[in-house]
Protein backbone atom coordinates (compact mmCIF):
# COMPACT_ATOMS: atom_id res chain seq x y z
CA UNK A 1 0.00 0.00 0.00
CA UNK A 2 2.34 2.56 1.42
CA UNK A 3 4.46 1.72 -2.58
CA UNK A 4 1.18 2.38 -4.13
CA UNK A 5 1.05 5.24 -2.18
CA UNK A 6 4.48 7.15 -3.00
CA UNK A 7 3.85 6.11 -6.64
CA UNK A 8 1.27 7.95 -7.05
CA UNK A 9 2.92 11.10 -5.29
CA UNK A 10 5.66 10.65 -7.66
CA UNK A 11 3.53 10.65 -10.83
CA UNK A 12 1.41 13.88 -9.35
CA UNK A 13 4.66 15.60 -8.72
CA UNK A 14 6.00 14.50 -12.22
CA UNK A 15 3.21 16.26 -13.77
CA UNK A 16 2.88 19.47 -11.87
CA UNK A 17 6.78 19.78 -12.72
CA UNK A 18 6.04 19.17 -16.45
CA UNK A 19 3.14 21.74 -16.52
CA UNK A 20 5.54 24.18 -14.70
CA UNK A 21 8.23 23.93 -17.10
CA UNK A 22 5.47 23.90 -19.95
CA UNK A 23 4.32 27.37 -18.22
CA UNK A 24 7.87 28.41 -17.91
CA UNK A 25 8.63 28.17 -21.62
CA UNK A 26 5.49 29.61 -23.34
CA UNK A 27 6.00 32.72 -20.87
CA UNK A 28 9.74 32.86 -21.65
CA UNK A 29 8.85 32.53 -25.61
CA UNK A 30 6.32 35.38 -25.59
CA UNK A 31 8.77 38.02 -23.54
CA UNK A 32 9.85 40.12 -26.33
CA UNK A 33 13.18 39.87 -27.32
CA UNK A 34 14.45 43.18 -27.04
CA UNK A 35 18.22 43.98 -27.32
CA UNK A 36 19.61 46.34 -24.68
CA UNK A 37 23.00 47.88 -25.95
CA UNK A 38 25.71 48.49 -23.62
CA UNK A 39 27.64 50.82 -25.13
CA UNK A 40 25.37 54.59 -24.89
CA UNK A 41 25.77 55.74 -28.56
CA UNK A 42 24.26 59.32 -28.80
CA UNK A 43 24.87 58.88 -32.35
CA UNK A 44 22.04 56.97 -32.60
CA UNK A 45 19.31 60.00 -32.28
CA UNK A 46 21.17 62.09 -34.65
CA UNK A 47 20.08 63.06 -37.94
CA UNK A 48 22.45 64.96 -40.46
CA UNK A 49 19.72 66.73 -41.89
CA UNK A 50 17.29 69.13 -39.47
CA UNK A 51 14.70 66.95 -39.81
CA UNK A 52 13.74 67.25 -35.73
CA UNK A 53 13.24 71.16 -35.17
CA UNK A 54 9.79 71.80 -33.76
CA UNK A 55 7.84 74.26 -35.12
CA UNK A 56 5.28 74.83 -32.76
CA UNK A 57 3.72 78.52 -32.22
CA UNK A 58 4.40 80.87 -29.29
CA UNK A 59 1.11 81.97 -28.45
CA UNK A 60 2.85 84.32 -25.83
CA UNK A 61 6.54 85.08 -25.89
CA UNK A 62 7.21 88.31 -24.10
CA UNK A 63 8.36 91.26 -25.54
CA UNK A 64 11.20 91.75 -22.88
CA UNK A 65 13.84 93.90 -23.93
CA UNK A 66 16.88 91.50 -23.93
CA UNK A 67 18.92 93.78 -26.67
CA UNK A 68 18.25 96.56 -23.49
CA UNK A 69 18.78 94.66 -20.69
CA UNK A 70 21.39 92.80 -21.42
CA UNK A 71 20.71 89.70 -18.84
CA UNK A 72 23.25 88.80 -16.64
CA UNK A 73 20.90 85.74 -16.23
CA UNK A 74 17.81 84.06 -17.62
CA UNK A 75 15.83 81.52 -15.54
CA UNK A 76 13.47 79.38 -17.45
CA UNK A 77 10.26 77.86 -15.14
CA UNK A 78 8.59 74.94 -16.41
CA UNK A 79 5.38 75.08 -15.42
CA UNK A 80 1.80 73.58 -15.79
CA UNK A 81 -1.12 76.13 -16.35
CA UNK A 82 -2.92 75.16 -13.64
CA UNK A 83 -0.25 76.17 -11.47
CA UNK A 84 -0.85 79.52 -10.92
CA UNK A 85 -0.14 78.95 -6.92
CA UNK A 86 3.61 78.05 -7.69
CA UNK A 87 4.02 80.73 -10.17
CA UNK A 88 2.79 83.34 -7.65
CA UNK A 89 4.81 81.57 -4.74
CA UNK A 90 8.34 82.30 -7.03
CA UNK A 91 6.90 85.68 -7.98
CA UNK A 92 6.71 86.98 -4.50
CA UNK A 93 9.90 85.10 -2.95
CA UNK A 94 13.24 84.21 -5.33
CA UNK A 95 12.05 85.66 -8.10
CA UNK A 96 11.36 88.94 -6.80
CA UNK A 97 14.76 90.41 -7.03
CA UNK A 98 15.29 91.31 -10.75
CA UNK A 99 18.70 93.12 -10.63
CA UNK A 100 21.72 92.29 -8.25
CA UNK A 101 23.65 94.96 -8.21
CA UNK A 102 24.09 95.85 -12.07
CA UNK A 103 23.29 92.20 -13.20
CA UNK A 104 19.96 91.77 -14.76
CA UNK A 105 17.74 88.57 -13.87
CA UNK A 106 14.73 87.42 -16.03
CA UNK A 107 12.59 85.05 -14.29
CA UNK A 108 10.12 83.24 -17.11
CA UNK A 109 7.84 80.47 -16.93
CA UNK A 110 7.35 77.71 -19.42
CA UNK A 111 4.23 76.56 -20.71
CA UNK A 112 2.38 74.73 -23.47
CA UNK A 113 -1.76 74.51 -23.56
CA UNK A 114 -4.08 73.62 -21.00
CA UNK A 115 -6.13 70.48 -21.44
CA UNK A 116 -8.92 72.09 -19.17
CA UNK A 117 -10.61 74.95 -20.15
CA UNK A 118 -8.89 77.66 -18.78
CA UNK A 119 -11.86 79.94 -17.91
CA UNK A 120 -12.47 77.70 -15.19
CA UNK A 121 -8.99 79.33 -13.80
CA UNK A 122 -9.56 81.86 -11.61
CA UNK A 123 -7.23 83.91 -13.80
CA UNK A 124 -6.69 83.21 -17.42
CA UNK A 125 -3.64 82.36 -18.46
CA UNK A 126 -3.25 85.63 -21.00
CA UNK A 127 -4.48 87.59 -18.02
CA UNK A 128 -1.24 86.33 -15.68
CA UNK A 129 0.84 87.05 -18.79
CA UNK A 130 -0.83 90.82 -19.22
CA UNK A 131 -0.09 91.20 -15.41
CA UNK A 132 2.93 90.04 -14.75
CA UNK A 133 4.65 89.79 -18.85
CA UNK A 134 6.63 86.54 -17.96
CA UNK A 135 4.98 83.97 -19.69
CA UNK A 136 6.30 82.09 -22.60
CA UNK A 137 3.90 79.07 -24.37
CA UNK A 138 3.23 77.03 -27.34
CA UNK A 139 0.86 75.35 -28.77
CA UNK A 140 1.56 71.66 -27.93
CA UNK A 141 -0.52 69.97 -25.39
CA UNK A 142 1.22 70.60 -21.72
CA UNK A 143 1.88 67.04 -20.85
CA UNK A 144 4.54 65.34 -18.87
CA UNK A 145 5.31 63.33 -21.71
CA UNK A 146 5.58 66.71 -23.63
CA UNK A 147 8.12 68.31 -21.63
CA UNK A 148 10.85 68.06 -23.92
CA UNK A 149 8.86 70.15 -26.19
CA UNK A 150 8.70 72.60 -23.42
CA UNK A 151 12.32 72.68 -23.07
CA UNK A 152 13.02 72.86 -26.64
CA UNK A 153 10.97 75.82 -26.24
CA UNK A 154 12.98 77.43 -23.99
CA UNK A 155 16.01 76.90 -25.74
CA UNK A 156 14.51 78.72 -28.68
CA UNK A 157 12.95 81.50 -26.70
CA UNK A 158 16.49 82.17 -25.54
CA UNK A 159 18.38 81.56 -29.49
CA UNK A 160 15.45 83.89 -30.96
CA UNK A 161 15.06 86.83 -27.88
CA UNK A 162 17.63 86.33 -25.60
CA UNK A 163 20.49 85.24 -27.40
CA UNK A 164 23.03 88.11 -25.37
CA UNK A 165 22.32 86.40 -22.03
CA UNK A 166 25.51 85.40 -20.27
CA UNK A 167 24.11 82.65 -18.72
CA UNK A 168 20.75 80.34 -19.17
CA UNK A 169 19.70 78.23 -16.13
CA UNK A 170 15.87 75.88 -16.43
CA UNK A 171 14.25 74.57 -13.35
CA UNK A 172 10.74 73.68 -12.05
CA UNK A 173 7.90 75.26 -10.34
CA UNK A 174 8.74 73.01 -7.40
CA UNK A 175 12.32 74.10 -6.79
CA UNK A 176 13.28 76.63 -4.37
CA UNK A 177 15.99 78.81 -4.47
CA UNK A 178 18.86 80.71 -3.37
CA UNK A 179 19.02 83.68 -5.85
CA UNK A 180 21.43 84.90 -3.93
CA UNK A 181 23.80 82.43 -3.97
CA UNK A 182 23.09 81.68 -7.28
CA UNK A 183 24.32 85.07 -8.78
CA UNK A 184 27.45 84.86 -6.40
CA UNK A 185 28.39 81.22 -7.44
CA UNK A 186 28.19 82.68 -11.29
CA UNK A 187 30.08 85.61 -10.48
CA UNK A 188 33.25 83.09 -9.08
CA UNK A 189 32.77 80.34 -11.78
CA UNK A 190 35.42 80.32 -14.49
CA UNK A 191 33.61 81.74 -17.89
CA UNK A 192 33.64 79.55 -21.01
CA UNK A 193 31.70 78.73 -23.86
CA UNK A 194 30.89 75.11 -22.96
CA UNK A 195 29.79 75.33 -18.77
CA UNK A 196 27.16 73.07 -17.99
CA UNK A 197 26.73 72.83 -14.19
CA UNK A 198 23.74 71.15 -11.47
CA UNK A 199 23.09 67.88 -9.79
CA UNK A 200 24.88 65.44 -11.97
CA UNK A 201 23.14 61.88 -12.98
CA UNK A 202 26.31 60.04 -14.32
CA UNK A 203 25.66 56.67 -15.34
CA UNK A 204 21.71 56.35 -14.72
CA UNK A 205 20.28 53.91 -15.63
CA UNK A 206 16.82 53.23 -18.40
CA UNK A 207 14.25 51.75 -16.41
CA UNK A 208 11.80 49.08 -17.90
CA UNK A 209 9.61 48.18 -15.27
CA UNK A 210 6.10 49.31 -14.33
CA UNK A 211 6.04 52.70 -12.89
CA UNK A 212 5.33 54.67 -15.65
CA UNK A 213 6.40 58.27 -14.94
CA UNK A 214 10.32 57.03 -15.08
CA UNK A 215 9.74 54.30 -18.12
CA UNK A 216 11.06 54.19 -21.31
CA UNK A 217 10.60 51.85 -23.81
CA UNK A 218 13.39 49.84 -25.69
CA UNK A 219 12.01 52.00 -28.92
CA UNK A 220 12.68 55.25 -28.05
CA UNK A 221 15.79 54.12 -26.12
CA UNK A 222 17.75 51.24 -26.28
CA UNK A 223 20.32 51.54 -24.44
CA UNK A 224 21.22 50.87 -20.66
CA UNK A 225 22.48 53.81 -19.56
CA UNK A 226 21.70 57.48 -20.01
CA UNK A 227 24.44 59.81 -21.37
CA UNK A 228 25.72 62.43 -18.44
CA UNK A 229 23.63 64.56 -17.77
CA UNK A 230 22.28 67.11 -14.78
CA UNK A 231 18.48 66.61 -13.62
CA UNK A 232 16.26 68.98 -14.75
CA UNK A 233 15.53 70.27 -11.76
CA UNK A 234 18.09 72.86 -11.96
CA UNK A 235 20.81 73.03 -14.79
CA UNK A 236 22.92 76.14 -15.47
CA UNK A 237 24.63 76.47 -18.71
CA UNK A 238 26.70 79.26 -20.37
CA UNK A 239 24.58 81.34 -22.70
CA UNK A 240 26.79 80.71 -25.81
CA UNK A 241 25.89 76.81 -25.18
CA UNK A 242 21.94 77.24 -25.24
CA UNK A 243 22.52 78.58 -28.42
CA UNK A 244 24.93 75.39 -29.76
CA UNK A 245 22.46 73.18 -27.43
CA UNK A 246 19.44 74.52 -29.34
CA UNK A 247 20.76 74.43 -33.09
CA UNK A 248 22.04 70.31 -32.14
CA UNK A 249 18.38 70.08 -31.26
CA UNK A 250 17.06 70.10 -34.85
CA UNK A 251 18.87 67.27 -35.35
CA UNK A 252 17.82 64.87 -31.93
CA UNK A 253 15.26 63.09 -32.15
CA UNK A 254 12.99 63.70 -29.22
CA UNK A 255 13.08 61.47 -26.03
CA UNK A 256 10.42 61.52 -22.93
CA UNK A 257 12.81 62.79 -20.51
CA UNK A 258 14.09 66.27 -20.98
CA UNK A 259 17.14 66.58 -19.30
CA UNK A 260 18.33 63.49 -20.45
CA UNK A 261 17.33 64.66 -23.92
CA UNK A 262 20.13 67.75 -23.28
CA UNK A 263 22.34 65.17 -22.07
CA UNK A 264 22.34 63.40 -25.61
CA UNK A 265 22.95 67.20 -26.94
CA UNK A 266 25.81 67.40 -24.78
CA UNK A 267 27.29 64.14 -25.31
CA UNK A 268 27.05 64.84 -29.14
CA UNK A 269 29.04 68.57 -29.19
CA UNK A 270 31.54 67.02 -26.63
CA UNK A 271 30.82 68.50 -24.17
CA UNK A 272 31.58 67.66 -20.19
CA UNK A 273 29.20 68.56 -17.36
CA UNK A 274 31.11 70.63 -14.32
CA UNK A 275 30.64 68.35 -11.25
CA UNK A 276 30.90 70.86 -8.40
CA UNK A 277 32.89 69.53 -5.66
CA UNK A 278 30.61 71.15 -2.94
CA UNK A 279 27.81 68.55 -2.86
CA UNK A 280 25.76 71.05 -0.27
CA UNK A 281 24.88 72.96 -3.62
CA UNK A 282 22.01 71.22 -5.57
CA UNK A 283 19.44 68.79 -3.86
CA UNK A 284 17.53 66.40 -5.82
CA UNK A 285 14.84 65.62 -2.90
CA UNK A 286 13.76 67.87 -0.46
CA UNK A 287 15.79 68.65 3.00
CA UNK A 288 13.42 69.91 6.11
CA UNK A 289 14.01 73.63 6.17
CA UNK A 290 17.65 74.61 8.22
CA UNK A 291 18.67 77.67 8.50
CA UNK A 292 22.42 77.08 7.78
CA UNK A 293 21.87 74.57 4.91
CA UNK A 294 19.40 77.02 2.82
CA UNK A 295 22.02 79.48 3.49
CA UNK A 296 24.10 77.09 1.90
CA UNK A 297 22.70 76.04 -0.96
CA UNK A 298 21.62 77.23 -4.85
CA UNK A 299 18.68 74.39 -5.21
CA UNK A 300 16.22 72.52 -3.44
CA UNK A 301 13.73 70.19 -5.69
CA UNK A 302 9.99 69.07 -4.60
CA UNK A 303 9.28 72.17 -2.27
CA UNK A 304 5.58 73.13 -2.10
CA UNK A 305 3.98 76.96 -2.58
CA UNK A 306 3.10 77.15 0.83
CA UNK A 307 6.75 75.73 2.03
CA UNK A 308 8.51 77.83 -0.31
CA UNK A 309 7.18 81.34 1.32
CA UNK A 310 7.66 80.27 4.57
CA UNK A 311 11.51 79.35 3.62
CA UNK A 312 11.92 82.69 2.50
CA UNK A 313 10.64 84.50 5.27
CA UNK A 314 12.71 82.70 7.45
CA UNK A 315 15.69 82.51 5.53
CA UNK A 316 15.21 86.72 5.59
CA UNK A 317 14.27 87.01 9.33
CA UNK A 318 16.63 85.27 10.55
CA UNK A 319 19.45 87.04 11.55
CA UNK A 320 21.00 84.84 13.91
C1 LIG B 1 2.29 66.61 -27.31
O1 LIG B 1 1.76 67.72 -27.97
C2 LIG B 1 1.31 67.45 -29.28
C3 LIG B 1 0.92 68.75 -29.94
O2 LIG B 1 -0.07 69.41 -29.19
C4 LIG B 1 0.15 66.47 -29.22
O3 LIG B 1 -0.29 66.16 -30.52
C5 LIG B 1 0.65 65.19 -28.56
O4 LIG B 1 -0.42 64.30 -28.36
C6 LIG B 1 1.29 65.49 -27.20
N1 LIG B 1 1.94 64.29 -26.75
C7 LIG B 1 1.73 63.77 -25.57
C8 LIG B 1 2.48 62.52 -25.27
O5 LIG B 1 0.99 64.27 -24.75
C1 LIG C 1 39.50 79.08 -12.49
O1 LIG C 1 40.62 78.74 -13.28
C2 LIG C 1 41.88 78.96 -12.62
C3 LIG C 1 42.98 78.68 -13.63
O2 LIG C 1 42.66 77.60 -14.45
C4 LIG C 1 41.94 78.06 -11.38
O3 LIG C 1 43.15 78.29 -10.70
C5 LIG C 1 40.77 78.41 -10.46
O4 LIG C 1 40.79 77.55 -9.34
C6 LIG C 1 39.47 78.28 -11.20
N1 LIG C 1 38.38 78.74 -10.34
C7 LIG C 1 37.25 78.06 -10.17
C8 LIG C 1 36.25 78.68 -9.27
O5 LIG C 1 37.04 76.99 -10.70
C1 LIG D 1 17.26 58.22 -13.60
O1 LIG D 1 16.53 58.63 -14.71
C2 LIG D 1 15.14 58.69 -14.52
C3 LIG D 1 14.54 59.08 -15.84
O2 LIG D 1 15.05 60.30 -16.27
C4 LIG D 1 14.80 59.67 -13.43
O3 LIG D 1 13.42 59.73 -13.22
C5 LIG D 1 15.50 59.27 -12.16
O4 LIG D 1 15.27 60.23 -11.18
C6 LIG D 1 16.99 59.13 -12.42
N1 LIG D 1 17.69 58.58 -11.27
C7 LIG D 1 18.08 59.31 -10.24
C8 LIG D 1 18.88 58.62 -9.21
O5 LIG D 1 17.81 60.47 -10.16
Amino acid sequence: LLVNMSMKYLKWSFLALLMLSVIIMTWYMTLPSHIVIEHTNSMYFYEYEPVYKQNFLFTLRERLKCKDTNPFLVILVSSQPTDIEARQAIRVTWGSKKSWGDRQVLILFLLGQGAEREDSLALSIEDESILYGDIIRQDFMDTYNNLTLKTIMAFRWVSEFCSNTKYVMKTDSDVFINAGNLLMFLQNVNSSDSFFTGYPLIDNFSYRGFYRKTYISYDEYPFKVYPPYCSGMGYILDGKLALKIYEMMSHIKPIKFEDVYVGICLNILNVNIHILEDTQLFFLYKINFNICKYRHLIAVHGVSSREMIRFWQDLLTDTS
